[in-house]
């Protein structure tokens, strides 16, 4: 008998976990009609009822909650969710260097703050950079347990299903590997294999895939193991994350154990012991890569000692002792068939080349940006000449296009010999091409200069400024909100309807009381059915908790990104003292100015920005609309991330004078790494001044604000003990 007809409360646990799996199948297939393909094959009512059905088995057997349960996907959106895996150590991505001189400066700058001379040789490994996707593999007492993505570098998605698909990953470990072990590496689609799941799809009439790194990325989110089976994907470990015990004391020594443990490591690995070595290298691997059945960007460097690499630590995202050597980007001709003007979130005309469709390094390419009026007219940024007088960029023209990586694709250059005679010079717009008000180019006030972009001054009253400000509010690291998508803020924020309008941030949350005592039903509205408007509502009423680090970033105070505000967050905790400060700093003279310019990472024209944006009235008064909306009437306090055992967690450090033990930067990111807070000027906020013999006027200030104050020997005493 199928189980399909069998009452929750007589399920026996093996017929529960069968229906579990067909109900996971059966609910996903429905998500993928509606979202996916926009032709429902049920009503509404049965697809709550498989819904209500599996949660109900669920609650009975909550050990068989399976990692693709349908309990555990939110929103609407079609995308396949994996459940989050929290990383014992983050997973932190690269620097880039792009020139032989970078790599120099990359080098001194192991050297320099190491304070080691050229003498005292530093040895790096050299290896290629895979195109793929990084991923942490954990092993427990020699047995696979998890794998999961990168993801943010700090929560991952939990692939384990797919990645034991593939078989060069050993599923354990030899005897006498540490008891807990995370590999990370790069998984990839090998080209050939690639190649050939496309001749493939192309003989079935199916679509084909763009490249094998998102083909890789897609294998992997699939939530039947099976169709990651059939992808044939592979890996290269280069990494590891948590271990309970380290087998070398280098960074090539550890690859090598890696290999003993049967895991796939690349052979194009070296270690090496000169800039000249290291860039000969690089060379060389350029030389294989067309012959390489995989794709590679660049060759990475990493400091070969793990002692030296634990002395160099990291940056916020990235290790101080590796970089990333990237290759060149990739270029194409193609032609200029229009040229349009986005109104972006701040009011930036962004001027955009709509081209001819052409592939660049095997992605098809049919929109590059021009930056601003400057870079059509061949000016960089410091008003430098950046192509040859008379190479500015005119519709019709034939361009040379690059694409490096990820990012947006640019016009580099005009074939003037192939300009058609007609074509005429680019007038840029002085109106907004949305809302009509004009659109200026401000003065710097330091440089007299005038600003690169164009903006729209219209503020508020633009629909693309408003619209895009609501998008930002709603994406990925803000607010998050799934089911209010693009298309849905445009719907919602041209409504005439007061029931279903959206104009600001705090329209969002109060769209389902609004519509509770409505006549016009979002249900009934195309494109919206009661499932996914449920949905949105379970989407928004979920983030009346929010951290305050989104909050901050959500507000789109210009210049102010994802980093910006988490150091806003760590640094003022909550919101109420976060926007008292903010006021209070207006005068730009007084405590609260200089308590926000002395943050690491906020710069004066952010802190500008960030007083600015409070000046307007009509800002604090969405905020404090929004607020109300929240539980409790706040974000969340930002929790505090620091090293709890440390005696400097929390505080705030100023080094001053010279230090003998060890330079500036590895002081200042030793303190920061025990969870302290370093600064460049003595305040009141002040918690430990650290002086070396020469402090002068930074020490005086300590003393006079009765702030502690210690040499060099008694901070290594504070912090080793
Ligand atoms: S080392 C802490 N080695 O590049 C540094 N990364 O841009 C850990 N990648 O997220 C990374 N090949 O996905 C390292 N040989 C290699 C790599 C490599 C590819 C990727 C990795 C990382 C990204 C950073």
């Amino acid at each position: 008998m199928s189980t399909e007809t069998i009452a929750v409360d007589a399920l026996t646990i093996e017929d529960a976990a069968a229906e579990l799996a067909r109900l996971a199948k059966e609910i996903a297939r429905n998500d993928e009609l509606y979202h996916g393909e926009d032709r429902p094959a049920i009503s509404d009512a049965d697809y709550d009822a498989l819904k209500r059905r599996n949660d109900a088995i669920e609650a009975r057997f909550p050990e068989l909650i399976r990692e693709d349960s349908p309990s555990r996907r939110v929103g609407s959106a079609p995308s396949v969710t994996f459940a989050p895996v929290v990383h014992a150590r983050p997973m932190l991505s690269l620097d880039n260097t792009f020139s032989q001189e970078d790599v120099q400066d990359f080098v001194a700058s192991v050297y320099r703050f190491l304070g080691r001379l050229p003498d005292q040789s530093i040895a790096f490994t050299a290896e290629p950079k895979i195109d793929g996707l990084s991923m942490s593999i954990r092993y427990e007492n020699g047995r696979m347990v998890s794998a999961a993505t990168r993801g943010d570098g700090t929560t991952g998605e939990n692939v384990t299903a797919n990645i034991r698909t593939i078989k060069e990953i050993p599923q354990t470990l030899p005897a006498g590997a540490p008891s807990i072990v995370e590999v990370r590496g790069e998984v990839y689609m090998a080209k050939s294999d690639f190649l050939a799941l496309n001749k493939q799809m192309e003989a079935e009439g199916k679509q084909t895939y763009v490249n094998p790194r998102n083909t890789a990325s897609g294998s992997l989110r699939q939530l039947d193991p099976k169709i990651t089976a059939s992808r044939k994907l592979k890996f290269f470990a280069y990494a590891w994350g948590d271990m309970s015990d380290m087998p070398s004391d280098t960074q090539f020594g550890m690859v090598e154990v890696f290999k003993s443990w049967g895991f796939p490591v690349n052979p194009l690995m070296k270690r090496l012991n000169s800039v000249a070595d290291i860039l000969a290298h690089y060379d060389e691997i350029g030389l294989k890569r067309p012959d390489l059945d995989y794709d590679i960007d660049g060759v990475v460097y990493k400091v070969d000692s793990l002692e030296l690499q634990a002395r160099l630590g990291f940056r916020s995202r990235s290790p101080r002792w590796a970089t990333a050597h990237k290759f060149p980007a990739e270029q194409a001709f193609t032609t200029v068939e229009n040229i349009d003007i986005q109104v972006g979130r701040t009011g930036a005309l962004t001027p955009v080349a709509r081209l001819t469709p052409i592939t660049v390094g095997g992605v098809v390419v049919t929109n590059a940006t021009l930056h601003n009026a400057d870079y059509i007219e061949g000016i960089g940024n410091s008003g430098e000449r950046i192509r040859e007088a008379g190479h500015d960029i005119r519709v019709g023209d034939t361009v040379i296009v690059q694409r490096a990586g990820d990012v947006i694709p640019q016009v580099l250059d005009v074939v003037l010999e192939k300009r058609p005679t007609e074509a005429t010079r680019y007038e840029f717009p002085q109106k907004c091409p949305v809302c009509g008000s004009h659109a200026v180019r401000e003065k710097n006030e330091k440089t007299g200069k005038l600003d690169s972009v164009t903006r729209c001054t219209g503020g508020f009253i633009c629909r693309a400024q408003a619209t895009e400000h609501l998008k930002h509010f709603v994406s990925r690291n803000a607010f998050d909100i799934e089911g209010l998508g693009s298309k849905q803020v445009d719907f919602f924020f041209e409504s005439d309807d007061p029931a279903l309008q959206i104009r600001t941030a705090p329209d969002i949350f109060t769209l389902e009381k609004r519509q509770a005592n409505s006549l016009t039903k979002l249900e009934n509205i195309e494109g919206f059915g009661k499932v996914s408007v449920g949905k949105l509502y379970a989407a928004i009423n979920e983030r009346r908790n929010i951290a305050l680090h989104r909050f901050i970033y959500a507000l789109g105070i210009r210049h102010v990104g994802e980093t910006t505000a988490k150091l806003l967050a760590r640094s003022y905790g909550t919101y109420a003292d976060f926007e008292v400060a903010m006021k209070a700093a207006a005068p730009l003279s007084d405590d609260a100015w200089n308590d926000l310019n002395v943050i690491e990472g906020i710069g004066e024209i952010m802190a500008r920005a960030i007083v600015e944006f409070y000046k307007e009235p009509r800002n604090v008064e969405v905020i404090s609309r929004l607020l109300a909306e929240l539980n409790d009437g706040t974000p969340l306090p930002a929790e505090q991330v620091v090293a709890s055992n440390s005696p400097v967690a929390g505080k705030t450090v100023v080094f001053t004078g010279s230090l003998e033990k060890f330079t500036r930067d590895e002081a200042k990111a030793r303190a920061e790494s025990l969870g302290a807070k370093v600064a460049g000027s003595v305040s009141k906020k002040t918690d430990i001044v650290v002086a070396g013999p020469g402090a002068g006027s930074k020490l005086d200030k300590a003393r006079e604000l009765g702030v502690q104050t210690m040499d060099e020997d008694e901070w290594l005493a504070l912090i080793s003990g």
